[in-house]
């Protein structure tokens, strides 16, 4: 059992790179395995998987993201880890992106409309919302990946605002709302916060070392700062609601 605030509660980690060798995540299966230690040690009890779909630099098939996950939950068993991992994928946006989504090219999260997009940090705002509207239209419900990483979304809030309004949904890493990048995104983080803009939380580890799926330095200070009820759902209700439901 955790302890803190949030120990008996379950918290998603909806934005990881933890399957082994398909992006520039974990390097082998004994990282995956030692970055599920540590997702448990942090009170984590499920994962969406997310290796970076991005077009001629990485690319997982959704059958292979499955026939991983099989064989990760039968490590984790075996090492008497208790996570469930989901299958996604965190989709670098490009115009056209349509016929891979439509073919099935590409996983969404764990078998629903919900997809996890990235932009570039310098990318234009209308670009960013033009894509994540474009992707709504077609009737996914985009998740953009850590907003607080985009330039153009840290010089006003109203943006985020913009993006909700369409539908879409808006992320933030764990670490970023702990403070690790340096304060003024956690300030920023503060204020979508406090106006509860952010949906979801995911740590958006890359590794079992630098980059490793912490979240509980970010629930703590949540669970301080925020209403509970909101916090529980970004940790966990609203994926429990909207992204986890096809679970066995
Ligand atoms: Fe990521």
């Amino acid at each position: 059992m955790q302890s803190g605030r949030y120990g008996a509660k379950r918290i998603v980690d909806m934005h990881c790179h933890i399957l082994p060798e398909v992006d520039d995540g974990s390097k082998s299966v004994e990282m995956t395995l030692q970055m599920l230690q540590i997702a448990q040690a942090e009170g984590i009890t499920d994962i969406i998987a997310t290796p970076h779909y991005q077009s001629g630099r990485f690319y997982t098939p959704p059958d292979v993201i499955e026939e991983m996950i099989v064989k990760l939950r039968e490590h984790a068993m075996q090492k008497g880890i208790h996570i469930r991992v989901y299958p996604g994928t965190e989709i670098y946006y490009r115009s056209g992106l349509e016929e891979q989504l439509d073919k099935g090219k590409l996983a969404v999260m764990n078998h629903t409309n919900y997809i996890l997009v990235e932009f570039a940090p310098l990318d234009d705002f209308n670009y960013i919302r033009n894509g994540m509207e474009e992707l709504r239209g077609m009737g996914y419900i985009p998740i953009l990946a850590h907003v607080e990483r985009f330039q153009c979304m840290l010089e006003d809030i109203e943006r985020v605002k913009s993006i909700k309004r369409v539908g879409c949904k808006i992320s933030a890493n764990a670490g970023s709302i702990a403070g690790d990048y340096g304060f003024r995104i956690k300030r920023y983080l503060g204020k979508l916060l406090g106006e509860q803009l952010i949906d979801y939380v995911g740590t958006d580890a890359h590794s079992a070392e630098r980059r490793s799926p912490r979240m509980k330095k970010c629930a703590e200070l949540l669970y301080k700062k925020y209403d509970s009820r909101y916090v529980d759902d970004i940790l966990y209700g609203n994926a429990e609601r909207n992204l986890l439901e096809e679970d066995e």
